[in-house]
């Protein structure tokens, strides 16, 4: 018997994959409306679910590791502040984006299982939302764009987690399609799918050091950001060339100079990426991760030791051992590397940087090969 019937007495008779995602290159830029990199993959969220008549979703998070079953009254979608519902914010906060956008609330029980690591930087909380979004499109009918549904899921985190994220993660785990990477402009919401070079693998190693980009700095660097624009009197980054930013350093301290410089060269970083991973140019993937990596690191500073020593270990690895290039991934404090390296070689990485990360930390590295898969779906069983 499924834990779904064994909990709720009964057949789901949805099931929705909901994934996670890297990203590539374009870090901290989707914000300031830039292009971004991010790739949907195969560690997922899954989601059974059944029509309840009565105005509720209960839900039970079995394989979130977040404990017991939590039952939602429609009729009062309240924020929780205990430490341990944070997480329900997330589903609160999509049903009442849908119900202020004018859907009629259905009522639905779930259960989630999850091969996903939560805290890892790979979006659990946008597949999450993104999963609950389209629970509610199944059961209600009314089925939203891709990019509608991103931004409702987007506006959900603003409002209900207190994070005043970008829209790649929403997009990422909507829009994704197998064997290719999302080239997003953040202007326009536009995608571009860029294939995935076959001969290239994907390695990703969580720290397991906990991100949680609710705790503030996460929004001083947007905070840095508008702090830039009005000083310079700009509506946009895009206006913002790395000469003009040299010739007019005088009208920024020392930090929002390093921020503006990280903003302003990351977004130059990433068409060079796309054009590179098309024309399967290795030195210049390597290159531009490698300097992607430093910038966060040094001038928008969001980076931590975990993450810079399996950057510097990867890089440091023989020619043969096949390295491309690796990065931090994601919001960064924490989190996960990405790898690109020579299919065939990934399993000898992944042992040498989880050796070495345990020779230095003591504890032992989550790493995975990883692809790039179709976005979130729903099917009915
Ligand atoms: C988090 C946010 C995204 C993006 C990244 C950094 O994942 O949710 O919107 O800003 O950080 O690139």
């Amino acid at each position: 018997m499924s834990s779904f019937e064994s909990h709720f007495g009964r057949s789901a008779t949805i099931e929705i994959t909901s994934p996670g995602r890297i990203n590539l290159i374009g870090e901290h830029i989707d914000y300031l409306g830039g292009k971004v990199m991010p790739i949907a993959i195969g560690k997922h969220l899954t989601i059974f679910a059944g029509r309840l008549t009565e105005r509720v979703v209960e839900i039970f998070p079995e394989g979130m590791g977040l404990g017991s079953a939590v039952r939602i009254d429609l009729d009062h979608l309240a924020k929780r502040s205990n430490p341990a519902e944070l997480w329900m914010n997330y589903v609160i906060g999509v049903l009442a984006v849908y119900e202020a956008s004018g859907i009629e609330l259905p009522g639905f029980c779930a259960t989630i299982d999850s091969t996903l690591p939560t805290g890892a930087g790979l979006s659990s909380s946008a597949a999450l939302e993104t999963g609950i979004a389209l629970a509610i499109e199944a059961f209600s009918g009314i089925e939203q764009d891709v990019v509608d549904r991103a931004l409702l899921c987007q506006r959900a985190e603003h409002e209900f987690a207190g994070v005043p994220c970008g829209i790649m993660d929403q997009l990422a785990v909507g829009a994704g399609r197998e064997g290719h990477a999302l080239l997003l402009d953040c202007s326009d919401l536009s995608i571009r799918h860029v294939p995935m070079p076959e001969d290239l693998a994907l390695v990703t190693a969580d720290t397991g050091v906990k991100h949680a980009l609710g705790d503030g700095e996460y929004r001083k660097r947007r905070e840095d950001c508008n702090e830039i624009l009005k000083r310079f009197e700009m509506a946009s980054f895009h206006e913002l060339s790395l000469e003009y930013l040299q010739a007019s350093a005088g009208l920024l301290d020392e930090r929002l100079l390093r921020r503006a410089r990280h903003a302003v060269t990351e977004m130059e970083r990433v068409d060079l990426f796309a054009a590179a991973l098309e024309a399967s140019d290795h030195e210049a993937l390597g290159q531009l991760m490698k300097g992607s990596h430093e910038s966060l690191r040094v001038d928008y500073e969001v980076s931590c030791p975990e993450l810079d020593f399996l950057v510097d270990a990867a890089y440091a690895l023989p020619e043969d051992s096949g390295v491309v290039g690796s990065r931090m991934t994601g919001g960064g404090f924490g989190g996960s590397t990405v790898t690109l390296v020579e299919r065939g070689k990934a399993d000898d990485l992944i042992a040498s940087l989880e050796k070495s990360y345990e020779e230095k930390f003591g504890r032992s590295l989550n790493c995975f090969i990883t692809s790039a898969v179709e976005g979130a779906k729903t099917s009915l069983i």
